[in-house]
């Protein structure tokens, strides 16, 4: 249909054995630029088609606190950066200004690093495809906290589907990271 126009590509899900090795790939990398090299120029999902930029993550590659949205936005996907539209300009406000430290200390990444059309919430075949680069940046990174930025990043990351004012405030873990889910700021 017109205004889902993602459909005509259909599921992308990965192949089992595909991403068998991918993991295996994964394991053996030595730092953060390792992790982006093997997404490469990334068609594993159905994303790939509309999207200008890969955005793959940025900040310390030693941060102890780490967020984790959902997927670029329009601004994040012309930029290549993550959470820089209007929904992060805010997260920065809160980070600098609430939580008084840099930015540039801390680490911001998505679950899926292409813009889903209208930014619609990415759907289960291309979060398969793309979480191993995440925790491959969590493996990376090893933060001492993850936090969850709204119903989508939290719901999914934390495989429960409890109502983020229900869950926001309460710790989960993921990856033996202790995860707070929070709302997003675009809300
Ligand atoms: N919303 C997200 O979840 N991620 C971004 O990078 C921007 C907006």
């Amino acid at each position: 249909p017109k205004n889902r126009p993602w459909e005509a590509y259909g599921s992308t899900a990965p192949d089992p054995g595909a991403l068998r090795v991918l993991q295996e790939e994964l394991t053996k990398v030595e730092d953060l630029a390792g992790v982006r090299n093997l997404i490469g120029d990334c068609t594993r999902c159905k994303l790939a088609k509309g999207r200008k930029s890969i955005v793959f993550g940025v900040g310390n590659p030693n941060a102890d606190l780490m967020f984790v949205g959902e997927g670029p936005g329009a601004e994040e996907d012309r930029r290549g950066e993550p959470f820089v539209g209007k929904a992060g300009q805010l997260l920065t406000r809160i980070i600098e200004g609430g939580m008084k430290i840099s930015r540039d200390d801390v680490y911001i990444a998505n679950i899926v690093k292409c813009r889903p059309p209208n930014n619609r919430d990415p759907e289960s075949d291309e979060v398969e495809s793309c979480e191993p680069f995440l925790h491959a940046q969590i493996d990376q990174i090893k933060p001492k906290i993850i936090v969850a930025l709204g119903r989508y990043a939290s719901q999914t990351l934390l495989k429960d589907r409890t109502p983020i004012t229900r869950m926001r405030g309460r710790w989960g873990e993921y990856r033996g990271i202790p995860l707070m889910p929070t709302y997003h700021p675009a809300y």
